[in-house]
């Protein structure tokens, strides 16, 4: 790692893996989204980028192992893609983690990280960070249950327990007894009571430099800095200091942005630049799944995005999210969209 270069000198840098990282994928990932990021959404983002390490919503071990859906469900085409659980019960982890694997999954990642009433209720999510033994345990039960990479998204702190030396604690013990070795910290810390998720997204504010000296500290350890990265230049920025940067909600909202990833963070030819003839191949994929009874509106739902920052990205955005959940409506939907958007060939 370059640790000592100044951020706003990394733009100008090709940011091409120097050595061969544990986890080479992590370079550039697009975070764990509830809602957001399910399967189909995945399908589309692939079409982008091929390199991108997709992550799937938090999925709680409780749903796979007592729900009645598929919850592990994805197309092939989505790889490389992580699965996301939650939980804290190292049995069922690993249980969960077995499946996962059995069904091709890259990595099994644990949520440390969401802050959710819902989710403290189960004894899961950021509370677990105030338990690191416990997620220790997690990690190890998963990590002797499979053979692909078992990693931790977690926060830099829980509530009044933000100090570095707290933080540090974590990482030593979910580490070395858990024998986790890449770890995804969004540099912002958590509060359990008093705030909503949402909230929590915004407050209390980013410390960029706590994450880059962890990684300073840790420098063993894969590690990947989320929160607020809203550029491809801030991820080059970021990756001066770290193994790799997640990208949440700026990947969904604006997806275009992953057209340039394989180029410029991987160092490969890229795979979707052309945003028009991204939508049309999603038609195969739109068209099998309609034929299965899924509506429309639940896929170009996730597409939205796509055109912002090109002339009709209102127009494209207004016509779909008006007609694609009428009853019937298929890929003449997307085509009709399509002619609002200026740049169509
Ligand atoms: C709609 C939404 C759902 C989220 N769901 C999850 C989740 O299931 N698991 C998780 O670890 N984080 C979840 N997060 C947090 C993101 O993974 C990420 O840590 C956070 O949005 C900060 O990154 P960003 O600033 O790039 O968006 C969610 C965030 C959003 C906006």
């Amino acid at each position: 790692m370059q640790q000592n270069k100044e951020p706003q000198n990394a733009s100008q840098t090709s940011v091409i893996p120097e050595k061969s990282a544990l986890y080479p994928a992590h370079r550039f990932s697009v975070a764990p989204m509830l809602d957001w990021t399910d399967r189909h959404c995945r399908y589309f983002l692939r079409l982008l980028s091929r390199q991108t390490l997709l992550y799937t919503e938090m999925v709680t071990t409780g749903a796979i192992v007592h729900g009645k859906g598929d919850y592990l469900a994805y197309s092939e085409e989505e790889h490389p893609v992580a699965l996301q659980l939650g939980g804290s019960d190292p049995s069922q982890l690993a249980q969960c983690a077995k499946l996962a694997e059995e069904r091709g999954y890259d990595e099994i990642n644990l949520n440390v990280g969401c802050p959710s009433d819902r989710v403290q209720n189960g004894m899961f999510g950021a509370c677990l960070m105030g338990n690191a033994p416990l997620v220790a345990e997690c990690v190890k039960a998963m990590r002797d249950a499979v053979s692909i990479p078992v990693t931790v998204k977690t926060r830099i702190g829980i509530d009044d327990r933000d100090s570095y030396a707290f933080l540090c604690d974590f990482i030593e013990t979910v580490s070395v007894s858990g024998g986790c070795e890449a770890f995804i910290i969004h540099a912002r810390k958590a509060w359990l009571s008093g705030l909503s998720p949402k909230e929590n997204r915004e407050i209390p504010p980013l410390d960029y430099p706590r994450v880059y000296q962890l990684k300073r500290d840790f420098s063993h350890l894969t590690m990947s800095i989320n929160g607020g990265i809203r550029s491809l230049e801030e991820a080059k920025a970021h990756l001066q200091h770290m193994d790799g940067v997640m990208v949440g909600r700026e990947a969904y909202q604006n997806p275009g942005m992953l057209a340039a990833v394989d180029r410029e963070i991987f160092g490969t030819a890229s795979a979707g630049a052309d945003p028009v003839a991204v939508v049309r191949a999603m038609y195969p994929y739109i068209e099998g799944e309609l034929s299965r009874g899924t509506y429309l509106g639940h896929i170009t739902r996730h597409m939205l995005g796509l055109f912002q920052g090109i002339p009709g990205a209102r127009q494209w955005r207004r016509y779909l999210s008006e007609n694609a959940h009428k009853a019937g409506a298929d890929i003449k939907v997307l085509e009709e969209a399509l002619k609002r958007v200026a740049d169509k060939r």
